[in-house]
């Protein structure tokens, strides 16, 4: 991370600008807890048309300027400027700065690597979709897509080498219809329209036999999938867990349509590289596959994310909760204030919310008693829209 140790420097002004960095505002840490925390400062800056934080600590003998984590932009090299940036427009006294550790590395675009805000405004095909969960090594996705160039296919996985092992087989092979995206499969249906899917592949998803509540199937899960699959299409499970498989039976057999189809070491055209150790070791394969013959409606999330104007900020910040908020599919949990110098109403929060799957960690900027989310919405998934309504809630003047 970078970050630069310096003593005497002169006062920063905000807002200001030196070398095409803009400060724009300082805001101060505000303490509301019994055990005093030291201050803190977050320093509003805009870099190359990207806003983020900078994290200033003042450690009495020197102060510490760094990135903040949670706005973190890229490449680090527009943080790395500001920080430079900063010291210089404040005179600083510079005792250790590994600024210039950090150098911009140019990666070369990924055709067919989408991240989620791609499925949530941009993605459309008029072909059918067949989606591959937890591709791992990606055999039997590029088969699939090899084999069936009319299909859109998307592969979704949380594994980093996986990714760009798959990736990288794309390009050799020249395979035009797989879109991968880095996300948690329990949570990317919502972005996907309704009775749009022929197939869900889950293939040897990770057990979780100590935590089933980690496990990819779910009662929230399967009712998405069912929702997103057409008149007839399936939801495939293959597994070499009896226990994940009677798990997936009994949650299935709850549902009041559709038919069940269970298969024991069935072959299939390609086997995947778990599939290969797991015979190996002569282990049972067991499938249980969902054909769907409902045709469900279209959703329409909610994408508002705004909030009311409030006034008397501190005593907001007062009144807000410190400890999490729980509820049975979300959270959220308010983590720090602070108040920016010089202005009416104005500060920032950071909070951390959501799924527990995927928890968000964001700023809420106030100025003058407008609130809104800092580098932007979050992704509008049915956990942040509650989490949102609830802060919403908390944030209002007449819940003081
Ligand atoms: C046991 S491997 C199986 C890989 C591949 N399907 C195969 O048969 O060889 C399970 C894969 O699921 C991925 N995975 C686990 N949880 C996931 C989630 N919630 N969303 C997307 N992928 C997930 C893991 O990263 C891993 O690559």
């Amino acid at each position: 991370m970078p970050h630069i140790v310096f003593s005497n420097n002169g006062e920063l002004k905000a807002p200001s600008n030196k070398d095409g960095v803009d400060f724009k505002f300082i805001a101060k840490s505000y303490n509301i807890s019994e055990t005093p925390k030291k201050t803190e400062y977050k320093i509003g800056v805009s870099n190359q048309k990207r806003d983020f934080l900078l994290t200033l600590k003042d450690n009495k003998e020197n102060k510490i300027i760094k990135a903040d984590k949670v706005t973190r932009v890229t490449p680090v090299t527009i943080v790395k400027d500001a920080l430079n940036t900063y010291v210089k427009h404040t005179d600083a006294n510079v005792i250790f700065s590994n600024t210039n550790n950090f150098s911009q590395k140019q990666e070369p675009p990924k055709e067919y690597l989408k991240d989620i805000e791609y499925f949530v405004n941009e993605f459309q095909t008029n072909n059918e979709i067949q989606i591959e969960i937890g591709f791992g090594s990606g055999r039997h996705l590029l088969y699939q897509a090899h084999n069936n160039p009319d299909i859109q296919f998307i592969g979704i996985e949380i594994h980093t080498p996986s990714i760009e092992q798959v990736l990288k087989q794309i390009k050799i092979l020249n395979i035009r219809n797989i879109i991968i995206v880095n996300y948690d499969a329990r949570l990317f249906m919502e972005f996907i329209k309704s009775n749009s899917v022929g197939k869900i592949f889950v293939h040897f998803p990770v057990p979780w036999d100590k935590k089933p509540h980690r496990r990819v199937y779910s009662n929230d899960f399967i009712y998405e999938a069912k929702r997103v699959l057409k008149f007839t299409g399936t939801l495939e499970l293959r597994t070499d867990s009896r226990k994940y498989f009677d798990f997936c039976v009994g949650l299935l057999t709850n549902l009041s349509s559709g038919k069940i189809e269970i298969d024991i070491n069935k072959d299939l055209p390609i086997s995947s590289k778990y599939e290969d150790r797991w015979k190996k070791q002569n282990k049972n394969i067991y499938d249980v596959t969902l054909h769907s013959f409902t045709i469900d409606k279209e959703i329409e999330p909610n994408k508002d994310f705004s909030f009311d104007k409030i006034s008397n900020l501190i005593k907001i910040f007062e009144n807000l909760p410190q400890k999490s908020i729980l509820f049975d599919d979300f959270f959220y949990h308010i983590e720090d204030f602070y108040l920016i110098e010089n202005e009416k109403d104005s500060g920032l929060i950071q909070v951390t919310f959501g799924s527990f799957n995927r928890p968000l960690s964001k700023y809420l900027i106030i100025r003058n008693g407008i609130i809104s989310y800092y580098q932007g919405e979050p992704i509008p998934t049915s956990s942040n829209i509650k989490a949102h309504n609830k802060m919403k809630e908390i944030l209002n003047n007449d819940y003081c």
